[in-house]
């Protein structure tokens, strides 16, 4: 199948032909690509290169060619390679020949670069709806359980007391970053490469301002060599999407984690877990590892048109035809993984017990009695070792708090101290009171009453600021 008969005399191999077809993918493109052409007619009026009646005949015919698509109802056919040219051997059906003429002064290399900025424009809109969606159901999770206390985590062993609503607000921040991220992509992206042409620019006066702004850009790209080739709007739209993907999968990560039974701090709704093929006990929370997968195959689709532009020369060259598929992907996989996610959160239960009662263990308000002896005039270095010495001495047979240390083992600990002031302390008969009141978890959780801490007033303010700012 040859489609310029001018320039040859044979066909082409069937392996050739097998290797070129996009139309299986680029046609979610079609309607993009439509608006581009409707834009393009306009600009031929404007230069001259039609007249009216032949501007309003073209319009007719992509407007009649809209519905189709729409409706599903054109045969997308492979042997007419993309989604561009089934589109202009359509409308030559609908307006007949004037349809020969939609194709003056442009190339399907600014066409194609036209039709993904565009899509990408409104791809990226969806998806920060979404990113909404989820940092509200965050939100409201967060605001439903706003007493709610478990054991930050790091190196997955207990750290530090923190509030649920703190943990779950700093997926909040995240989505915020990752909102952002997009908008700066897309406000890159929003410039229109029509009138560059194939690679040198249109050889015709086409007004690319006024043409721009018909498609709603800020205006045309500056130089029709970059305009036509590269695809770094894609790139940045991919890792925007790849970070998202990474916060989405770390949080279904601890969902999963949270959900077993050792844990025991959330269930997740059945209506988002499935059970065994084997095994009838089993309630897995499968949307949330299908969530955090995705992340693999979105970091995939980054990688790959990162991989594609890097050996390129300027300027077009067919290898940009395999950056559609990658962001179509994408956006895809994580627009599924936000929409699940967001389910996900909405239908969890939390165990606020079960929660407590691993906030109260593994010794997890250490630091904040390290910090009350520092208080009291302790070197921060001696009053780290002081307490150690203590978790020490609890840990055989203890229940994993602090509050367990009697006054003797407090005095012993600090009478055998090196720092004077924690001598002078071991002698002082309130010290063991004074540090078991220290070692509870509401007064962990006061001590970090900095900005941005769990202190529970600073995530009172951060939880009416998140509700503001989502209008809830
Ligand atoms: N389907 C092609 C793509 O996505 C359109 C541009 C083809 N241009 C060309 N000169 N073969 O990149």
């Amino acid at each position: 199948m040859r489609l310029w008969g001018g320039r040859f005399s044979g066909s082409s191999d069937p392996r050739a032909d097998a290797i070129g077809p996009s139309v299986d993918v680029d046609r979610a493109l079609a309607l993009d690509d439509l608006a581009g052409s409707e834009a393009h007619v306009r600009a031929l009026f404007g230069a001259g290169l039609v007249t009216a009646d032949e501007r309003d005949e073209l319009l007719a015919g992509l407007a009649s060619l809209r519905e189709d698509v729409a409706a599903g109802r054109i045969e997308w056919d492979p042997a007419l390679e993309d989604v561009h040219l089934n589109l202009e051997v359509a409308l030559g059906e609908r307006a007949g020949a004037v349809a020969a003429k939609l194709h003056t002064g442009r190339s399907r290399n600014d066409q194609v670069a036209t039709d993904l900025r565009l899509w990408l424009r409104g791809a990226a809109g969806e998806l920060d709806g979404r990113i909404v969606g989820l940092e509200r159901a965050l939100v409201g999770l967060a605001s439903e359980h706003h007493g709610a206390v478990l054991p930050g985590i790091t190196h997955l062993q207990p750290a530090q007391p923190v509030l649920l609503a703190h943990h779950l607000l700093a997926y909040v921040e995240m989505l915020e970053r990752d909102r952002g991220r997009l908008a700066d992509a897309v406000r890159r992206a929003n410039v229109s490469p029509l009138g560059s042409g194939a690679v040198a620019g249109a050889g015709f006066a086409i007004d690319r301002e006024a043409e721009a702004l018909d498609l709603d850009f800020d205006g045309p790209t500056a130089n029709s060599i970059d305009a036509t080739s590269d695809r770094d709007f894609v790139v940045e739209t991919l890792a925007a999407c790849a970070l998202c993907g990474a916060h989405l999968s770390r949080l279904a990560e601890e969902i999963t984690w949270w959900s077993n039974p050792a844990f025991g701090f959330v269930r997740v709704a059945e209506a988002f877990s499935t059970g065994s093929s084997m095994m009838p006990n089993k309630r897995n929370p499968d949307p949330a590892e299908l969530v955090r997968g995705k992340a693999a195959g979105l970091t995939g689709s980054l990688v790959a048109v990162l991989g594609l532009l890097k050996g390129l020369p300027l300027a077009y060259q067919r290898d940009l035809q395999e950056s559609v598929r990658p962001l179509l992907d994408g956006v895809a996989a994580l627009r599924l993984s936000l929409d699940a996610m967001t389910g996900i959160v909405e239908g969890v239960s939390v165990d606020e017990m079960r929660m407590r009662a691993a906030a109260e263990t593994g010794y997890a308000t250490a630091t904040a009695v390290s910090d009350l002896l520092v208080e009291g005039g302790v070197a921060f270095r001696e009053a780290h070792r002081i307490v150690g010495g203590v978790v020490r001495a609890l840990e055989d047979g203890g229940t994993g708090s602090l509050t367990d240390a009697d006054d003797a083992t407090w005095q012993e600990a600090l009478a055998g101290s090196a720092d004077e002031r924690a001598r002078a302390l071991a002698s002082d008969g309130s010290v063991g009171a004074a540090l078991r009141a220290g070692a509870t978890v509401e007064a962990s959780l006061a001590r970090a009453d900095v900005i941005g801490g769990t202190a529970p007033a600073r995530v009172a303010a951060a939880l009416a600021e998140a509700r503001r700012r989502l209008g809830m």
